[in-house]
């Protein structure tokens, strides 16, 4: 029986000792027809193994209902990489970070608010087991015990800088034991004595994540594990960007120093990203230290492969590196991937938002503006409708909390921006007939990291008009799934300054006889979310840095492809360019 065992300072396989070069790649962050393409690639490089988080949100959006197919076929992810000749290392912690909405931890969660996550609490713990229940059962005839690729696998993540529950990181392991995880279980830490303190568990291999000062780590380290092997398992070679800050970058000369230094150490490595890949949909996440900071939807990283898995400067520096430690043959990579600027793309239809509510949304009435998670949704848009009697003057509108940005309308018409970082409160005198206000949030993804874990979205207490709470309102849910029933005019010339400042979704279609891989720039747009093929690609927004979002070819078909994209604040000049070169700022 292969297995992956620790002896002295080694990792042993099969009676040898195994230094592990490995890279990540989120299965969920590619599209599967590219998932051989970035695997091949990763073993071009020099690796000897590919390691993936498992996004519990992708494979549970709704309480029960499984879904392990297209971006969650994990165990098909895992038997290519098999089929290659590559390790693999699974980390399905349940919570990953990754900067991906909630850590991976599924939304519906915070409908129960007497949940503590991320500790012994049975409540937490029921929602775990039952989705280890349908998870671990897939992976274990992947197990290299019997006979599969997977090698080792994770408990939690980064669990000392969250916690300290050991009864917790216990259970996790036991839950993994018990349902037949019989591989090699490690955690990792960042390498602080908090951080180990808090992560580590008896009997488990202990491994550090960092970007640089690979000694300094691995003494840490040392002074809590004195024996074992030395493993990176997050080695950060790039970073991701926020909206509205700088696009990070970090120089491969940098990088190939650092992974020197760690190599010459004896250790092993896991390369945090090796390919980074795309936050599709609503999958973004967002940091909150000491303001909320979304994450954009490009998960380029920065890193060995670039977004749209071509190799980048540091692909060829990681790889000479790599290859003064272990033998690697003459470079051989797949066909490149073409790209095609496919040009200028007119919308040509238009439909108001507000005009196609019962296509999209239930609407609920509740006394009180329900966050989302209340009314059972867990990503997009939310809007919240009322009536306000006049007259009143002199007061202003208080949204008490908005997660995380909302569009505030008095009878339709725009009136302002509430912004969760910069919550503004918006004057409104109310005539003597009254009014009608709609408030149009937006879920701008979870936060991943951090005391502040915990974000429910919409307006998570209320709505006031200076002191005084509103009640009484109609609250549509817009997850935006399917805007198949949309029901779209033709949009004529002149017409679309009309409808600026009005949230509205704008329909074009561009001819495709060569699939390629391509990137739309959505200059002279301001904020929302393009689908392709009624494919929900992300967000854009002019905040930037980033400029162009991703199109995979596999997304597009011969012939005729829908675009279609939902604008916040509306467009003058309704046009989009299908480029061939990204542009993340
Ligand atoms: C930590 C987490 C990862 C990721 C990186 C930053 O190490 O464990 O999931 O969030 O930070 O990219």
């Amino acid at each position: 029986m292969a297995e992956l065992k620790v002896q002295g300072n080694d990792f042993m396989y099969e009676g040898s000792p195994l230094r592990i070069f490995s890279g990540s790649i989120h299965y969920f962050r590619v599209v599967p027809e590219y998932w051989r393409d970035r695997l091949l690639k990763l073993k071009a490089c020099g690796f000897n193994t590919v390691e993936t988080y498992v996004a519990w949100n992708v494979h549970e959006p709704e309480e029960g209902n499984f879904v392990f197919d297209g971006l969650g076929d994990i165990e098909e992810f895992i038997r290519t990489a098999g089929e290659l000749g590559l390790h693999v290392i699974v980390r399905p912690s349940p919570y990953i970070c990754a900067e991906w909405e909630f850590g991976g931890l599924p939304a519906w969660l915070l409908a129960d608010t007497s949940m503590y996550l991320r500790c012994f609490d049975r409540a937490f713990l029921d929602k775990v087991d039952r989705y280890f229940d349908e998870l671990l059962p897939r992976l274990k005839p992947l197990l290299c015990t019997n006979g599969g690729p997977i090698i080792a696998m994770q408990i939690e993540n980064e669990y000392g800088s969250y916690g300290n529950d050991k009864q917790y990181l216990n259970y996790l392991k036991d839950g993994m034991i018990s349902r037949g995880m019989d591989v090699l279980l490690f955690t990792s830490d960042g390498p602080e004595d908090h951080m180990l303190q808090g992560g580590m568990v008896e009997g488990v291999l202990e491994t550090v994540n960092f970007g640089s000062r690979a000694q300094e780590a691995f003494e840490k380290l040392r002074e809590y594990q004195p024996e074992g092997p030395l493993m990176c398992m997050e080695f950060w070679n790039g970073w991701f960007d926020h909206w509205m800050e700088e696009h990070q970058s970090r120089p491969a000369d940098d990088v190939a120093e650092a992974l020197d230094e760690m190599l010459r150490e004896g250790a092993s490595v896991n390369f945090y990203m090796f390919h980074g890949g795309t936050n599709f949909g609503f999958y973004n996440g967002a940091n909150h230290i000491q303001r909320y900071e979304p994450t954009v939807t490009s998960y380029d990283y920065d890193t060995l492969l670039s977004e749209s898995g071509d190799p980048t400067p540091k692909f060829y520096a990681v790889r000479e590196i790599l290859s003064r430690y272990t033998e690697l043959p003459e470079l051989e990579l797949p066909e490149p991937i073409r790209k095609k600027a496919y040009g200028q793309v007119n919308m040509t239809e238009q439909t108001g938002l507000f005009s196609n509510l019962e296509k999209l949304a239930q609407p609920i009435h509740h006394a009180s503006p329900l966050p989302m998670e209340k009314v059972g949704q867990s990503y997009g848009f939310i809007l919240y409708s009322t009536r306000i009697s006049g007259p009143r003057k002199g007061f202003e509108l208080v949204l008490q909390d908005v997660r995380d940005r909302a569009l505030v309308f008095a009878d339709g018409k725009y009136r302002g921006t509430v912004e969760r970082w910069n919550p503004a409160a918006i004057p409104l005198d109310i005539p003597a007939e009254g009014l009608k206000l709609d408030v149009l949030v937006e879920n701008m993804g979870r936060v991943n990291y951090g005391p502040l874990m915990r974000d429910p979205k919409g307006i998570t207490e209320g709505i006031r008009l200076g002191n005084q709470f509103l009640y009484d309102w109609t609250i549509h849910p817009l997850p935006m799934k399917d805007l198949s029933d949309l029901h779209f005019e033709p949009l004529r010339e002149g017409e679309a300054s009309a409808q600026e400042e009005t949230p509205s979704f704008y329909r074009g279609l561009f001819e495709v006889s060569d699939k390629a891989d391509t990137f739309i720039r959505l200059d002279g747009w301001e904020k929302g979310v393009v689908y392709v093929n009624g494919f929900n690609l992300g967000r854009y927004w002019e905040a930037g840095p980033q400029k162009t979002l991703y199109i995979p070819a596999p997304l597009l078909k011969d012939g005729s492809n829908e675009l279609v994209i939902f604008e916040l604040h509306g467009t003058s000049q309704p046009v989009v360019s299908l480029v061939d070169t990204p542009d993340l700022g």
